[in-house]
């Protein structure tokens, strides 16, 4: 097959975009197919006029690549490509429309609500601690933790450095203590599930993509029906979001609550496929290698 592999692009999540897809690149090439490296620009769409590959693989994280943007074009061009359509990844881009879209049928997700950046420096939106994240962005790029300690002044202080400001609006959610957990989804099965335990702080963008920041354990030593749940609902996730190919739910679970205490944070419809990814973790956990998975994505594209 002809694959254009479309990488980079200018989303905060560039530099793992380009991680990402010379991953894929060269499992493809290994494969035997011929593969056109395309780092996103505004042009991407002549380039794919003129490349007129059989399909797209579309390794972009992130805004644009991972929001519905690029898949309308491509419907538009009429050109296969891997993971979700245009809707499911317009919602599940917005950490706040997927609770929209999931909490109604029982999928178990913090509360939370967006809070304009002004409203932060005169009064905390939940009490302390709680979670403050951009809506649409991955790889934990603008995320804090604000706890009692008042690490950021209480209220938070206009000076302190923090995603307000960068960000006109966030997303506020109550911090759940204990652990993180990740479950892969190809089709319709769970593969894994794995605890991240990053060696300090919390799975932040270092922690995730610097080799020896966090401990990954694949399968979690976790009870039998924490690991159920987390499958059954990250396979729920990705049928209710519509879903296609491979996508990543991520969890935090409080272990002092059982199974009442494990939430769905996110879904990740591009899911990140680096060296220290977690997808081709858990695939290889299942027997599947990273030729063979990124064979299997493109596959799923093409049915
Ligand atoms: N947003 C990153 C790439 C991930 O979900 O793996
Ligand atoms: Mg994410």
């Amino acid at each position: 097959l002809h694959i254009a592999v479309l990488m980079g692009g200018w989303s905060a999540e560039r530099p793992v975009s380009l991680m990402s897809g010379s991953g894929v690149a060269d499992a493809l090439e290994s494969l035997g197919h011929r593969v056109t490296r395309i780092d996103m620009d505004r042009d991407v769409a002549l380039r794919l006029a003129e490349t007129k590959p059989d399909v797209v693989f579309n390794a972009l994280h992130g805004s644009p690549g991972e929001d519905g943007t690029v898949q309308g074009m491509l419907d538009l061009m009429g050109l296969p490509y891997t993971h979700s359509g245009l809707a499911t990844s317009v919602i599940a881009i917005d950490k706040q429309l997927t609770k929209q879209a999931l909490v109604p049928h029982g999928i178990p997700m913090p509360g939370g609500r967006i809070v304009g950046t002004e409203e932060l420096f005169e009064r905390d939106p939940l009490p302390r601690p709680y979670v403050l994240k951009p809506v649409n962005e991955g790889s934990s790029v603008g995320v804090a933790i604000v706890t009692d300690e008042g690490n950021y002044g209480n209220p938070i202080a206009r000076e302190a450095t923090g995603p307000w400001q960068e960000f006109d609006e966030l997303l506020a959610e109550p911090f759940i203590r204990g652990r993180e957990l990740t479950t892969a989804v190809l089709g319709d099965r769970a593969l894994a599930v794995t605890e991240l335990r990053p060696k300090s702080g919390f799975y932040d963008f270092d922690a995730k993509y610097t080799e020896g920041l966090t401990e990954h354990v694949c399968p979690a030593d976790i009870p039998e029906d924490i690991a159920e749940a987390c499958k059954a609902i990250a396979v729920a996730a990705h049928q209710r979001l519509g879903c296609r190919g491979a996508s990543r739910s991520d969890f935090r679970w409080d272990d002092s609550q059982g199974v009442e205490g494990l939430f769905l944070l996110e879904v990740n419809t591009q899911p990140g496929m680096t060296p220290l990814s977690l997808v081709p973790e858990q695939a290889r956990a299942v027997g599947m290698s990273y030729p063979q998975l990124v064979q299997w994505i493109v596959d799923e594209a093409l049915t």
